[in-house]
Formats: C-alpha cells, structure tokens, sequence
C-alpha cells in the first residue's frame, strides 16, 4: 500500500469547511493507504502559543478526528511532538535547505509581515520541518489544500537533492494528493468565498442546535431571483452548494426549482438547510463529547498512534544516517 501523510495544526475546532475539505477524504483513504494522520503541534510554535494550551489543543484535533471516524486500527494517528524522530531529519534537511529559497517561500513572507517582530527561523524553516514530516514516512501522496502547494514543492526538492547529493533513491518524491474530486470548497455563511475561522463564517462540528440555526438563518442572501432561469450570484450559489452536501437530492432538486421559476423563499431554504446541517452534526458532536470526556481513551490513542510513527521514522533516519556517514 502506498504511504499518505497529512498534519493539521491544532488551531482550534474543526468546522465543515475542515469536515468536507479534508477529514470526509481521510476517512476514504484510510481504507485505501497506509495513512499517517499527524497533529502538527511543532508547527505551531511558530505563533507562541500559551504552554496552558498546547496539550488542550491537540487533545481537541484528536477527538474530534475520531469523532468524525478516523480509525486507529486503520489509520496511524499521532501527535507530532511525541515523535521526536522527526527532528533529526529536520536537521539534516535543513543543512541542504538554503536562505534564499526559504526567504522566497509565499507563506514565510506573509508570516513576516504579519509579525514583523517575531520572524523567526522557525518560520524560516517551516518548510524543512514539514518536509522531513512526510519524507520520515517515505509518502508518496499528501492530501493538502492548495495553499500548501509551494510548501510540497519545497518537500520535493528536498527529498531530490538529498537523493542526489549522497546518490541514493531513499526518499520518493511526494506528489500533493488534491484532496479527492468530491472533496467540496465548503463556502462561509457570510457570503465569503470559502468557510474559514472568522466569526459567523463557519459551522463548528461541535456546536449546538441553536447555534446552528441561529448561524444558518443569518446567512447572508440577496433580494431574490429578478427573472426566471437566471444565474445565481454567488451568495446564493453558496447556499445551494450546502444543500448539494448535506441534503437529499430531492430537496436540492425542490429548492432550484422554486430558485428558476422564481417562487423561492429564503427563509424556507434556510430552514431547510439548517435542519439538514443540525442532523449531520448532532451524531458527530455526541462523539466529540464522549470522547473529550474519555482522556484515558486520546492518551491511549495518541500514544499507541507515536509508537507506530517512531517505528517507521526510526527506520527512515537509520538508512539517513548511513547514507550521510554517521554511525547507526
Ligand atoms: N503546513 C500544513 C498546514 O498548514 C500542516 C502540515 C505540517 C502538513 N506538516 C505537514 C501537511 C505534512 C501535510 C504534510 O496546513
């Protein structure tokens, strides 16, 4: 089976846009790869988090991964700060990784005009430690969001220049998996291009009913359909994509009508809507409280999923070692 890695860094809930973008992928290829599923809590200290909430955060991603049916007996689950492997191989990549290619990186210049007073080689070299996330476990495929495509580019290279400064084919160049065809842009609520963070924009896995209809009839919409057939802006495109994921086709089907004959009526739509959003949710987020609830349950978890990392990154850094001349 070909190895997929993929991390996310713990930086709060997981929301629908999460759900139908990545983790909806995850539970398919876990039955189809050998998966490697990291929480990328290393990553993460590029933004000084509060040492009260680094093992929180990661706890959250955990459970609510298995809430949502990532499975440990099928899929390696673990938490990248227990698997200390990895910064072995960061180090060696990183005396192969130059300033300027790094200063280049998209995301490293962003991250410096966002924090102009704490750029740090951390963030300098959050390329290099990702790398060496994916090349630890020799992957082959990376499912990642297109905003990650300079940063596999990187890992590519990486993974060539070592191969052909010390003349080996150790580590196969890992191809960015688009996350599957039916991996869905998931839109905001705010008539926003995709459903991130920000507030009102998103519907957590974890939230309660009430919220949840309360955030859907507050989508943003328009003043209504002006001829009939015509073409929906975006706003209202956003709230049919919806429909299209979390609805039965019928009901998808009933509201285009009403939108083409122009008899539809918002309100109605987002009833609709949210009832259909709360009924995916609700099951999820009964996981996600027993499981929180159940630390004994993630400690386990994580720490059987870092035991099945280090073994394959052990022997991964083996083979690095020998191959730069070091004794193994
Ligand atoms: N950089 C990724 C992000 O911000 C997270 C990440 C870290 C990752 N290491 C990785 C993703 C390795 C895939 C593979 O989303």
């Amino acid at each position: 089976m070909e190895t997929v890695v993929s991390g996310i860094r713990p930086t709060g809930n997981l929301h629908l846009g999460n759900y139908f973008g990545a983790v909806e992928s995850f539970l398919q290829m876990q039955n189809e790869y050998n998966c490697y599923f990291f929480i990328a809590d290393w990553h993460s200290l590029t933004t000084l988090p509060n040492p009260k909430d680094i093992v929180k955060s990661a706890q959250i991603i955990l459970a609510e991964y298995l809430a949502c049916g990532i499975d440990p007996e099928k899929a390696v689950i673990y938490i990248q700060s227990d698997v200390k492997e990895v910064l072995e191989l960061y180090l060696y990549l990183n005396m192969n990784a130059y300033l300027g290619e790094l200063e280049r990186t998209t995301t490293f210049k962003e991250k410096a005009r966002q924090q102009p007073d704490n750029v740090n080689a951390g963030l300098l070299t959050y390329p290099t430690l990702m790398a060496a996330d994916i090349l630890m476990h020799k992957a082959v495929k990376v499912p990642v969001g297109k905003d990650q495509e300079q940063n596999m580019e990187m890992a590519r290279k990486f993974a060539r220049r070592f191969n052909t400064m010390y003349h080996t084919d150790l580590f196969p160049e890992p191809a960015s998996f688009a996350l599957s065809d039916k991996a869905v842009k998931i839109p905001g609520l705010d008539g926003s291009g995709k459903m991130g963070k920000s507030d009102g924009n998103c519907i957590y896995l974890y939230e309660d009913d009430a919220t949840i209809r309360k955030k859907v009839m507050k989508a943003v919409t328009d003043a209504g359909p002006t001829a009939p057939n015509s073409e929906k802006p975006e706003v209202i495109r956003n709230l049919f994509t919806f429909l299209d994921i979390v609805s039965p086709k019928d009901t998808y089907d009933y509201f285009n009508e009403k939108w083409n004959d122009g008899s539809i009526r918002y309100g109605e739509l987002k009833k609709q809507l949210a009832e259909d959003i709360v009924s995916f949710i609700a099951p999820i987020r009964q996981r996600i409280e027993d499981i929180s609830a159940d630390t004994e349950r993630l400690d386990k978890v994580a720490r059987q999923g870092a035991e099945k990392a280090r073994e394959s990154a052990a022997k991964t850094l083996k083979e690095v070692r020998q191959i730069i001349g070091f004794r193994v």
